[in-house]
């Protein structure tokens, strides 16, 4: 039988962590033939949180689950760790300004990442979900030396399932008939989603949207109008409606973010530190439509961009570029 995978969650206190403790050791992540440990990692004021989440685990006799420990102490969290979820974050209080966020999240992200480095297993996958996820999957890379930087990731499946969701809404097709879509850039309002490689059952999704709306013109004007705008504040509208924010649909991006890294896929998207794929800054831990062998995420390269994209694509990249330079004029990569 498969040993047993150890999986740390940062944050597991949180209504994230909520969302995503049980489905893991459930075997939505990893699959139903393998056992997990979990590990949960939280500040002082949410270990009772923690604590609390893995009575009610204990409570659930799930037949995988191994092992549950909670703990304040990055260094044992980390300790043999093969899958971490980092979704423990700061969020913005009022009045804090971008610099004040990204030097808060740095003084979480840089131990973390140190952490790691010292404790986690040779083969350990990093996913960052809390924001600024990209950014502080960059912080946490740069503090990881020994731990190649193509191990860590940062979460914008939920932002192309977003993108799914509306299109196969638009389109009257099922999500899964949908392929090819992609998000790039940061997992922000700038984000692109991108459809001009996407098919609807076989067809380019542009030709369907054209023939539902009446023409080239009104397709491209929905994208604009309607579809980038809706996907990309889709978390301001959740917020808006459910009076709080997204918590299981991130869960479940999450889980399956793991899921097909871990088990391939052929296309997708992901936050992956770039080595300069189209043009994006070496370094930069930028959303790309990705595919995994079962390793680690990699780069679907060759897709002709045209200048829209371009255009949406550099804006994007353009605020990772502030957000990078604003930690490092703190001193911290
Ligand atoms: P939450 O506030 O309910 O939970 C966060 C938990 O993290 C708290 O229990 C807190 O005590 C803990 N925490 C804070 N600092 C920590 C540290 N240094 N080490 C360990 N634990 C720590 O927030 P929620 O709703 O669970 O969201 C978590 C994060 O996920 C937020 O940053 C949110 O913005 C982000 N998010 C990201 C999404 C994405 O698509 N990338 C989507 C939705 C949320």
């Amino acid at each position: 039988s498969p040993a047993t995978t150890t999986v740390t969650i940062t944050g597991a206190g949180g209504q994230i962590g909520y969302a995503l403790l049980f489905r893991i050791a459930a075997g939505e992540m990893l699959g139903a033939d393998r056992p997990v440990r979990l590990r949960l990692l939280e500040i002082p004021q949410g270990v009772r949180g923690a604590e609390g989440a893995a009575l009610e685990l204990q409570d659930c006799a799930f037949p995988l689950l191994r092992d549950v420990e909670v703990t304040d102490d990055p260094s044992s969290a980390f300790e043999g760790c093969q899958i971490a979820l980092l979704v423990g974050a700061r969020p913005r209080g009022p009045g804090m300004e971008r610099g004040d966020l990204l030097a808060a999240n740095a003084s979480i992200f840089g131990p973390q990442g140190a952490a790691l480095n010292a404790t986690a297993a040779d083969d350990v996958r990093v996913v960052v979900v809390g924001n600024p996820a990209n950014t502080n999957a960059l912080i946490a890379a740069a503090s990881a030396p020994d731990i190649p930087s193509d191990r860590f990731t940062a979460l914008t499946r939920l932002d192309h399932n977003r993108a799914l969701g509306q299109l196969s809404a638009a389109l009257e097709v099922r999500p899964d008939e949908i392929d090819r879509l992609a998000i790039w850039g940061n997992h922000s309002a700038t984000q692109f989603p991108d459809v001009s490689h996407a098919l609807v059952r076989s067809e380019p999704v542009a030709d369907a949207l054209a023939t539902r709306l009446g023409g080239r013109a009104q397709a491209a004007a929905w994208l604009d109008d309607v579809f980038l705008p809706r996907v990309a504040g889709r978390g301001a509208e959740i917020i808006e409606v459910r009076g709080s924010s997204s918590v299981a649909s991130a869960a479940n991006a999450a889980i399956e973010h793991v899921r097909d890294e871990q088990a391939g896929t052929s296309w997708t998207s992901a936050a992956v530190v770039s080595r300069g794929e189209y043009g994006v800054p070496e370094g930069l831990v930028c959303s790309f439509p990705v595919s995994s062998d079962g390793g680690d995420y990699r780069v679907i390269e060759g897709l002709p961009i045209d200048d829209r994209a371009r255009t949406r694509i550099d804006a994007s990249v353009a605020e990772l570029v502030s957000e990078r330079d604003a930690v490092r004029a703190l001193g911290v990569l």
